[in-house]
């Protein structure tokens, strides 16, 4: 695994200020006023961190933020390519830009993200959407100053899908959306190759931040104020795989237990090819760390995780929770189900439905098997309709309500530290998270959002209320 030096990084950071601010003096002169960019993410928490860090080189550039893009002298969508349905609103969205660009000819318009790394995608928005002023994927987000001043100074449209797989550019600045929880990615990429998934081709093999480079942003966050940590990953829990520094994530997790402050860490996405018992340890030791772990099992069936090329069988995976549970009882799961996958049958489903109802996953996240380009799973027999899928799912939502209405109702009568997370569903109420991950609300005000309190849970109605019983 090569990396560039930290002198290159610099270089590139010292470029990329100094493109950002010839565009901000370029943009007084053309503006009499602070411009305004509305950026809208589509895709996961990496994607959302991904935008985080471009809007801190907007800002550089002199930029503040609207809620709508027929406010805005410049759009950003940053793209998702999961799914078909991601996709098709993305051109859906830039279509409707069409309109407002005729109407304000400056409005700079910028397409960035999973979707735009793939070339068909940029060969389609150059032919089809001339009105789109620059394009780059995953890998050239901290060029976007440069991109930007290269287009305002009469330059052609830029279309830039190139990769970097190499190297994690350190060094640039990251506005965060929340003041309390904050994204930290530890990794980027992914080596799995799951045969339904597009994400090892859009965002490249698996590359992991230093460790010194994660303490040091962590630490930097907590002394700011933030109570939460997530750390980001397609697959977390490879995390140092190949490094030299033999850090793991187990490793990692107690590095970052032991830093000083009151906080809470989280993690996502975690593989179970790769949960380790060193992780459970870890999990279980670290009195920081939340109980909570999202495995995605994608299916029950061992003939389709075969097919899915997930590395592990329905035992497997259950004798993994098992253990979990052991070590650690208070545990939480949650999982994503991919419904459909080509050539599954309604046995393979049942299966599915079977291992949901064993492990008792506290929420899902489901999904309808969705075709995507160059993916093995693309070329494979798909014989089930789409609505005997439907039916199937649907199946699956309900088996699961079921599941997370039992869990939810023996929560009731439990006292719980939680981090207040954000205003309630009521108004009045105050939306708490606990250790595992169910959110309770209860009566309270703004303030109490970014502190922890505890609270016992008095009630579920379709949403879990408590009472604060100590602040
Ligand atoms: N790296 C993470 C997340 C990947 S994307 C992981 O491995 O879990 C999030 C979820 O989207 C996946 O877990 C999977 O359930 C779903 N997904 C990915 N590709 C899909 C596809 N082609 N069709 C339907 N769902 C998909
Ligand atoms: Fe996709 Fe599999 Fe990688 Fe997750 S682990 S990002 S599902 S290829
Ligand atoms: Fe979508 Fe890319 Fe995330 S494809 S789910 S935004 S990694």
């Amino acid at each position: 695994m090569s990396s560039i030096s930290d002198i290159d990084f610099k270089d590139i950071v010292g470029q990329q200020y100094a493109f950002a601010e010839r565009v901000k003096q370029l943009l007084k002169q053309r503006y009499n006023k602070t411009p305004l960019a509305f950026v809208h993410t589509y895709g996961c928490q990496q994607n959302v961190s991904d935008s985080e860090h471009m809007k801190a080189l907007l800002v550089l550039m002199g930029f503040k933020f609207c809620n709508t893009a027929e406010q805005a002298d410049l759009v950003l969508y940053n793209t998702c390519a999961v799914r078909e349905h991601a996709e098709d609103r993305v051109f859906g969205n830039v279509g409707a830009l069409k309109k407002l660009k005729k109407a304000k000819r400056e409005m700079l318009i910028i397409l960035c993200g999973c979707m735009t790394q793939q070339q068909s995608v940029a060969d389609k928005i150059k032919k089809s959407y001339p009105y789109v002023d620059i394009l780059f994927g995953t890998h050239k987000r901290y060029r976007l100053p440069e991109y930007i001043y290269k287009r305002i100074t009469g330059g052609r449209r830029i279309i830039d899908t190139s990769s970097n797989d190499q190297s994690v550019v350190e060094g640039f600045p990251v506005e965060r959306d929340k003041k309390f929880s904050a994204w930290v990615p530890i990794m980027q990429g992914c080596n799995n190759f799951c045969t339904y998934c597009i994400v090892p081709y859009v965002r490249g093999r698996e590359i992991s931040r230093q460790p010194e480079e994660i303490l040091k942003e962590i630490k930097e966050l907590i002394s700011q104020g933030y109570k939460e940590i997530t750390l980001l990953g397609q697959n977390v829990n490879s995390y140092g795989k190949g490094a030299q520094h033999g850090i793991d994530f187990a490793k990692l997790l107690r590095l970052i237990n032991g830093l000083e402050g009151d906080f809470r860490i989280r993690f996502m996405t975690s593989h179970p090819k790769d949960c380790t018992v060193q992780l459970l340890d870890a999990v279980r030791d670290c009195e920081k760390v939340c109980k909570h772990i999202h495995l995605p099992v994608q299916c029950g069936s061992d003939r389709i995780l075969k097919l899915m090329n997930r590395h592990y069988t329905k035992e497997e995976y259950l004798k993994l929770i098992r253990i979990a549970r052991e070590k650690i009882p208070d545990v939480e799961f949650t999982s994503d189900i991919i419904v459909g996958f080509p050539g599954e049958q309604y046995e393979d489903f049942l299966q599915t439905k079977q291992l949901i109802e064993e492990v008792g996953f506290y929420s899902l996240f489901t999904f309808i098997f969705s075709k995507r380009d160059k993916t093995p799973a693309a070329d494979m027999d798909d014989p089930v309709d789409k609505k005997e899928k439907s039916k199937w799912f649907t199946e699956l939502l309900r088996t699961q309500e079921q599941i997370s209405l039992k869990i939810n109702q023996s929560l009731i009568g439990k006292t719980c530290r939680v981090f207040c997370e954000d205003v309630g569903r009521k108004a009045g109420y105050i939306a708490g998270r606990t250790n595992g991950y169910a959110v309770v609300d209860f009566i309270g005000d703004e303030s109490d959002i970014g502190r922890f309190k505890t609270v016992k849970i008095t009630g579920f109605d379709g949403v879990l209320t408590g009472e604060i019983i100590k602040d």
